[in-house]
């Protein structure tokens, strides 16, 4: 796919439904007491791979049209599901499933299939459970066996990991809570919440009982990570004035927000409202010259999925950036450390990796453009496609396809906003 330079980009938008809070509303629907009703679906490769996951389990799902569809709640069956390239719904149906009756297999695709799980079944095998891992990987078995709460630190800042846990707690003798090093995202505790789960949530921690579940009506917000390329966009190509609605602003989600207010881009955040228990609002980016700024460990956790749009920002600021403590990205649907390092390099970045993260020396000016490879990744694709229209000469994707892992319609809605 050849991506020509924009000259600008504006116009009011909106993005297709938050991918997290989408395997959420199937995974948690599954078990639920009766029919859960979803709203805004964010349908793509991932989500729906979701819905056939828990359909191979025996649970019905209706589509009602392309973001709404009805989960008929009921008892998860023994049976082979395949995660395809969704380590979200991997690590959370194997928490779901672990104290539930039944033998479950699960696969992945290669790069799923290359990603560390031992991180989910060693607390779960604390709890009880009985789960086979292939040397660490997928694909994983879990006989479904009784469990009791634990007390687990979670040794790396991972939401999936957290939830993992949490849902296996949902059958669990006892009470179990989850620490986390740093906040992670918390949908699948406002999720518990609204469905009556015993839950208790303090600054750092979590705890939860068994408990049934009735979730009855699920409104997903706009994705804030499907918004945060075009975002980007708009915040690099002089001219720009880009408004997203009905983005999810879950502050746990938003820490782009604050890296780009420290670099100085112009952005308002308007009309706040909720969906549920989730914060959401309408975005408004204009261009403005940047400048560098320092990121850590802390941090990282509220916009790992936008680091590789904060390299491309940092890549065009004036100063040098370093984003620290972000080893987590090495794991990811690709390496996206060594992944973001060898496209804007391609492009004609300056950027060095570390084990953990970048330095990056910015030219606020253009990038020459050039050819990248997607790596099967979706948001390196998309990287790709922003560094695209804030080029001089453009960019070619290879792979620019995988887009549709979590958000099928990218590029004609880059499209629709792009002057040329
Ligand atoms: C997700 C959590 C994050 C994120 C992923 C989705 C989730 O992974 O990178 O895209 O839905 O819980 P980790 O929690 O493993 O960092």
């Amino acid at each position: 796919m050849h991506i020509e330079p924009a000259v600008s980009l504006v116009g009011h938008i909106a993005v297709p439904g938050d991918k997290s809070i989408s395997h959420r509303a199937v995974l948690i629907g599954a078990i639920a007491e009766g029919d859960t009703h979803v709203t805004g679906f964010g349908r793509g490769g991932d989500t729906q791979a979701s819905i056939d996951a828990v359909r191979s389990l025996g649970v019905g799902v209706e589509d009602l049209a392309d973001d709404e569809l009805v989960v008929h709640g009921g008892e998860l069956r023994s049976g082979a599901a395949d995660c395809a390239n969704a380590g979200t719904l991997m690590r959370l149906l194997t928490g779901l499933v672990a104290g539930r009756e039944g033998r479950f297999d699960l696969t992945g695709d290669e790069s799923l299939s290359a990603r560390p799980m031992e991180r989910i079944a060693g607390p779960l095998r604390q709890m009880g459970a009985r789960i086979g891992t292939t040397d660490g990987h997928a694909p994983l078995v879990i006989e479904g066996t009784a469990l009791h709460g634990i007390d687990y630190e979670l040794p790396v800042a991972s939401a999936q990991v957290k939830s993992a846990v949490l849902l296996a707690g949902l059958t669990a003798e006892g009470a179990t809570t989850v620490v986390e090093p740093v906040p992670t995202r918390d949908h699948t505790e406002l999720m518990l919440e609204a469905a009556g789960a015993r839950i208790t949530r303090r600054p750092m921690s979590v705890s939860l009982e068994r408990s049934q579940l009735k979730l009855g009506e699920v409104e997903v917000p706009g994705d804030f990570s499907s918004a945060a390329p075009l975002l980007v966009a708009a915040a690099l190509v002089p001219g720009s004035d880009l408004t997203v609605h009905g983005v999810g602003l879950n502050p746990r989600r938003t820490g782009l927000l604050d890296v780009l207010e420290r670099m100085g881009a112009r952005i308002v955040v308007f009309n706040r409202r909720r969906a549920g228990r989730e914060p959401v609002g309408d975005l408004q980016v204009q261009y403005a010259e940047l400048s560098a700024s320092e990121l850590d460990a802390a941090e990282v956790p509220l916009l790992v999925d936008e680091l590789p749009l904060v390299a491309l920002l940092a890549a065009h600021a004036h100063g040098v950036t370093e984003v620290r403590g972000a080893a987590e990205l090495r794991v990811k649907e690709s390496d996206r450390i060594a992944a973001v390092t060898d496209l804007l390099r391609a492009t004609g970045a300056h950027i060095r990796s570390r084990d953990d993260g970048w330095t990056i020396t910015g030219v606020p000016t253009r990038l020459r453009g050039g050819r990248v490879d997607a790596r099967g990744d979706h948001r390196i694709a998309m990287l790709g496609a922003v560094v695209g229209v804030a080029s001089r000469e453009g960019v070619d994707i290879e792979g620019a396809e995988t887009v549709a892992i979590s958000f099928p319609g990218f590029y004609d809605l880059l499209g629709s906003v792009v002057r040329r």
